[in-house]
C-alpha cells in the first residue's frame, strides 16, 4: 500500500498478528505512530480478500487503502459485491482469505465486543435510509446515544440539534418519518449515522431512487460532512451522476454559510472510483482518469 507517495505497511496492533513477518521486516515496513494515524494515514486496508457465498466467489484477492479524509467511490453491477465491502468493514461477515484493517484494527480478527469498540468509531447509512417507523426523528437520529450511552438528555438533546441543523431539517425534529419525503428520509440517515462524531462514515447507496434534485441535496450533505467534518467515507452507488458529483466538488465555508465549489487541485485527487467486476477490481483512480478510460466495459457502464 502507499501512503503519502511512500510504500508503508503498518504494525499490527496488540490485538493483530503480524503475518509471517520477521522482526528485521517489521522494523523495515512498520511505520511510526504518528505517520500510522497522522494526516495521510490508512483509515481502511484491504489487503488479498477474497470472499465465497457457497460455491461463488464474490471477491477475489480484492485490495485498496483508503486514507484519512479521502473518498472511495464504489461502482459496480448489481450483485458486484458493493454492499459485501461495507459488511467486511463492518465485522457483520469475515472473509475466507485477507486481511481487513478498520482504524488501525484488523476486524477480521476481533471478537464481538472489540468489534463494537471499532463501530462505535463508524457511522452506516443503509440502502433506503432504514429508519424506525415508529419513532420520530429526534429518536431516530439520536437512538446511539440514548441507547448506547448514559450522557444527559440535555446534552443528546442539544446534539440532536446540532446535527439536524447541519443537514437542514431543524424544524422536522419532532415528525415521523412517514411524514417526510424521500430526500428528506435519507438526510435523516445521515444525522443519525453522524450523531457520535464517527471518523468513517460508508454510504450504501445513498441517492437510489431519488430525483436528480434532491439526490443533489444528499450529495451536497456528503460533500460537507467530508470536507467540513473531516470525514473519511465509502460511497456505493449505482448513480453515476451522484457520484461523479462527489468526487469533483468540495464544500467550503463562506461567512457564516457554506458554499458548494469545484474541487481543484489536490482535492480533486481525494476521491476515487473503484470499479468492480466479477469479484475483481477493474479499475481504481480519479474521476479524470475514469472519464478517460478507453477500457469497453467501462465505456458501456458509464454510458
Ligand atoms: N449472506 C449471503 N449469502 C449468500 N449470498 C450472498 C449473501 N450476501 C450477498 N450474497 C451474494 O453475493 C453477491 C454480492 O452481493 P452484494 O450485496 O455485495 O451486491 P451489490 O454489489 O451490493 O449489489 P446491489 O447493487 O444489487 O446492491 C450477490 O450475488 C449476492 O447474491
Ligand atoms: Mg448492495
Amino acid at each position: 500500500m502507499t501512503a503519502g507517495g511512500r510504500s508503508l505497511r503498518v504494525r499490527p496492533g496488540a490485538r493483530g498478528s503480524a503475518e509471517a513477518d520477521t522482526a528485521d521486516d517489521l522494523a523495515e515496513q512498520s511505520v511510526t505512530r504518528e505517520e500510522a494515524f497522522g494526516p495521510g494515514s490508512p483509515v481502511v486496508v484491504f489487503d488479498r480478500v477474497s470472499l465465497a457465498f457457497d460455491e461463488e466467489e464474490v471477491l477475489r484477492d480484492i485490495s485498496f487503502t483508503l486514507i484519512k479524509g479521502h473518498t472511495k467511490l464504489i461502482l459496480g453491477a448489481s450483485g458486484a459485491g458493493k454492499s459485501t465491502i461495507l459488511k467486511l468493514i463492518l465485522g457483520l461477515i469475515k472473509a475466507d482469505r485477507g486481511v481487513v484493517w478498520v482504524n488501525g484494527e484488523r476486524v477480521d480478527q476481533l471478537d464481538e465486543e472489540s468489534l463494537m469498540a471499532v463501530r462505535a468509531d463508524l457511522g452506516m447509512v443503509f440502502q433506503e435510509g432504514a429508519l424506525f417507523d415508529s419513532l420520530t426523528v429526534r429518536e431516530n437520529v439520536g437512538f446511539r446515544l440514548y441507547e448506547q450511552t448514559d450522557q444527559p438528555l440535555d446534552d443528546i438533546g442539544r446534539r440532536v440539534e446540532g446535527v439536524l441543523g447541519f443537514v437542514g431539517l431543524s424544524e422536522y425534529i419532532d415528525r415521523m418519518p412517514s411524514e417526510l419525503s424521500g430526500g428528506q428520509r435519507r438526510r435523516v440517515a445521515i444525522a443519525r449515522a453522524m450523531i457520535t462524531k464517527p471518523k468513517l462514515l460508508l454510504y450504501d447507496e445513498p441517492t437510489t431512487g431519488l430525483d436528480p434534485i434532491t439526490a443533489s441535496t444528499v450529495d451536497d450533505e456528503i460533500v460537507k460532512l467530508r470536507d467540513l467534518e473531516s470525514v473519511t467515507s465509502i460511497v456505493v452507488t449505482h448513480q453515476l451522476r451522484d457520484a461523479f458529483y462527489i468526487a469533483t466538488h468540495s464544500a467550503v465555508p463562506d461567512d457564516g454559510r457554506v458554499r458548494i465549489v469545484p474541487a481543484t487541485g489536490e482535492k480533486a485527487e481525494q476521491a476515487e472510483f473503484i470499479m468492480l467486476r466479477d469479484g475483481l477490481i477493474v479499475f481504481e483512480g480519479t474521476a479524470a482518469a475514469l472519464r478517460e478510460s478507453a477500457d469497453p466495459y467501462l465505456r458501456t457502464f458509464l454510458s
